[in-house]
């Protein structure tokens, strides 16, 4: 499964982006807000410090408007996903820009047959929000694990996104449910490779070494 950053931030992004294993990023416009930064300076910073897709998002939610916003952001990188929300307007949009040629991340989806209209757009990712699915009493990886099914009975291309992730349960349940990505929070990325038996074994073989008096090279 690939891992993408959720943040608009450039620095925390770049931060984790020197692990080597990030594989994209998203942002939105509530993430965008937060920094604080303009959004145009920051999303090409993003874009040159992320190999992978990432994704920015129109703020027009009419077919013209996300079609000028669209193509103004696809062209500020050629990484960018331009992001549509899932209404008929966003999903006109992202037949129009896919044919284009541009990536296309179709956004705020919380349903199989939501999913299923954008594959037949033409959308490179769908985003299902499991958290806010969780939020309001609903299972929202049985969102993703049904999307995962209706995709692989047609084969439909497009990449399930798993967005809105709230701890690291998620990570591994989007895995498990074959999302071909998740979008993951900067504190939540940070917390996947702990485990506190790591911390507890490393400490032990360190302080036996240690008493045992060798070197691995000569100093
Ligand atoms: C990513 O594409 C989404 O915008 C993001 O994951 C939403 O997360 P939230 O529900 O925590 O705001």
């Amino acid at each position: 499964m690939q891992i993408f950053i959720d943040s608009a931030d450039p620095g925390e992004i770049a931060a984790l982006a020197a692990t080597g294993l990030v594989d994209g990023a998203t942002t939105n416009p509530s993430l965008a807000a937060k920094t604080g930064l303009s959004f145009r300076e920051s999303l090409a910073a993003i874009c040159a410090c992320v190999d992978g897709p990432v994704s920015a998002e129109v703020t027009a939610v009419d077919l013209d408007g996300m079609l000028k916003e669209g193509r103004h952001l696809a062209h500020v990188a050629d990484n960018v996903a331009v992001k549509v929300p899932l209404t008929w307007d966003g999903l006109k949009a992202c037949r129009a820009l896919s044919a284009d040629g541009h990536m296309v991340n179709v956004t705020l989806c919380f349903s199989a047959n939501q999913a299923l209209l954008a594959a037949k757009a033409g959308a490179t990712f769908i985003s299902p929000f499991v958290g806010r699915l969780d939020d309001i009493g609903e299972d929202g990886m049985a969102v993703v694990r049904d999307i995962r099914q209706v995709y692989d009975n047609y084969g439909f291309q497009t990449r399930i996104l798993a967005a809105s992730i709230r701890g690291t349960a998620h990570v591994r349940e989007a895995a498990l449910a074959g999302a071909d990505a998740a979008t993951i929070p900067p504190a939540i990325f940070r917390e996947l490779v702990r485990h506190p038996l790591t911390d507890k074994g490393l400490a032990q073989f360190l302080e036996d070494w240690k008493r045992s008096g060798q070197t691995i090279v000569d100093s």
